[in-house]
């Protein structure tokens, strides 16, 4: 039995949250943190004040994390706040000898990129201090390293190419909105793209690179490359890969609304002076935006989400597609989140449950690929996101 400090009251904390007492005999103390005290009460109230402790943080403030977890001693801290948060979050665990677990890398306020060294950094003073830090453990970054870790260690002889894919067919019904954390998604998609080939990083205009996927349950949709994090590790950990890529779906409407706001200036994270105050025009763009967490009752649809993977089994060539589909209205029914945060926040929990049943343990700072896959993917059936494995031709 395990004490658990959730940190960050959004989409995602709501979903973890509810799936930990949901894993009550691996749980017996459930803790939530934020900013906002009554983000963590609407949640409270949902699950049952008997189930959940809640309490105020700031979590840019070291000290402030500090005090909090030696109040409330977590044996893990699953931090669902934003990427901004990770490193202070991880200094504090480390002051205070405690489990980490995250579900996006750190990325600095003031610059759109994100990359692991920082908190790769990490991985000596964890290690010397006995504790655990479990990076990306959502659905991508997160699943999509464990389909691709189960398929190196368990259906090839070696991997050589592998397709991320990621769609979500989900309607809200308002013109534009995002489906998790505006300012962080819109930093993600308008960047420049990026895949591994061959040893060496490929960049691409923002959305330069088009196919069209035929995703299970959903249909064709345009699908576009993008740099996602789970590249830089995967194609340092899958020995023996040539080429890994990720794409995203997006519909002709999302990208118009996205190119407009792009070129009135309403994406830039620098500071502009309007009427003697200093805004950053995307967090003044997020403010006016649907919050994600309004999004859970509207939204109707799926997502599928997975990895698309050749390489060679037995000297023949080999090509599985494993992935999984989800529900808006089923994932609201269950958490009162709609998909986007029930696939980041269940890995969450399964990576966190993995980690204080000793089952993935080892000190020091870790990508999902870096474990045997298999319990993983087991919980996976278990806890609300069963996969697929199709057979493609080669
Ligand atoms: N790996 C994946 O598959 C995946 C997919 C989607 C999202 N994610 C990640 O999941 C995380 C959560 O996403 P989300 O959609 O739940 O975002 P969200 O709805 O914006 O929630 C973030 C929460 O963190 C809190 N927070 C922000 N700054 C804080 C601070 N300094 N101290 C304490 N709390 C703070 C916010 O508090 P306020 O309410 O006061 O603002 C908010 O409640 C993000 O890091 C996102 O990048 C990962």
């Amino acid at each position: 039995m395990a004490s658990v400090l959730i940190i960050g009251a959004g989409g995602v904390g709501r979903v973890v949250a509810h799936k930990c007492v949901q894993n009550r005999d691996t749980f017996d103390k459930i803790s939530l943190a934020s900013r906002t005290l009554s983000k963590c009460e609407q949640i409270q109230n949902e699950v049952g004040k008997e189930n959940i402790d809640i309490y105020q943080v700031d979590a840019d403030k070291v000290d402030e994390l500090v005090k909090l977890i030696e109040k409330v001693k977590p044996d893990v801290v699953i931090n669902v706040a934003l990427p901004y948060q990770d490193l202070t979050i991880m200094e504090a665990c480390l002051q205070t000898g405690v489990d980490y677990l995250d579900t996006a890398n750190y990325e600095h306020p003031d610059t759109a990129k994100f990359e692991y060294k920082e908190q790769w950094a990490y991985h000596d003073k964890y290690k010397e201090k006995g504790i655990m830090g479990l990076l990306g453990s959502g659905f991508d970054p997160g699943v999509t390293n464990v389909f691709c870790a189960y398929a190196d260690q368990y259906l090839f002889d070696t991997i050589e190419y592998i397709d991320i894919l990621d769609c979500n067919a989900g309607d809200h019904g308002y013109p534009f909105a995002t489906n998790f954390n505006p300012e962080i998604n819109l930093r993600e998609v308008s960047a420049k793209g990026r895949y591994w080939e061959n040893g060496k990083w490929i960049e691409t205009e923002p959305m330069e690179i088009k196919m069209v996927w035929d995703y299970p349950e959903i249909g064709p949709r345009d699908s576009y490359l993008l740099y996602h994090e789970e590249l830089e590790s995967l194609s340092k950990n899958i020995k023996g890969l040539k080429r890994i890529r990720f794409f995203m779906t997006f519909s002709e409407s999302y990208l118009t609304h996205m190119k407009c706001l792009e070129n009135v200036g309403m994406l830039r994270i620098d500071e502009v002076d309007f009427n003697g105050c200093k805004i950053v025009p995307i967090q003044f763009l997020k403010a006016l935006l649907p919050d994600p967490a309004s999004l859970g009752p509207r939204t109707k649809g799926k997502t599928n989400i997975g990895c698309v993977i050749e390489g060679v089994k037995d000297g023949k060539r080999k090509k599985v597609y494993i992935y999984n589909v989800s529900d808006h209205e089923k994932c609201y029914q269950e958490t009162k989140a709609q998909a986007v945060s029930y696939t980041t926040g269940v890995p969450a929990v399964i990576g966190a449950k993995l980690m204080v049943e000793n089952i993935w343990k080892k000190p020091g700072v870790w990508n999902m690929e870096q474990f045997d896959a298999k319990p993983f993917m087991d919980e996976l059936n278990k806890q609300g996101l069963p996969w697929v494995i199709k057979e493609l031709e080669v």
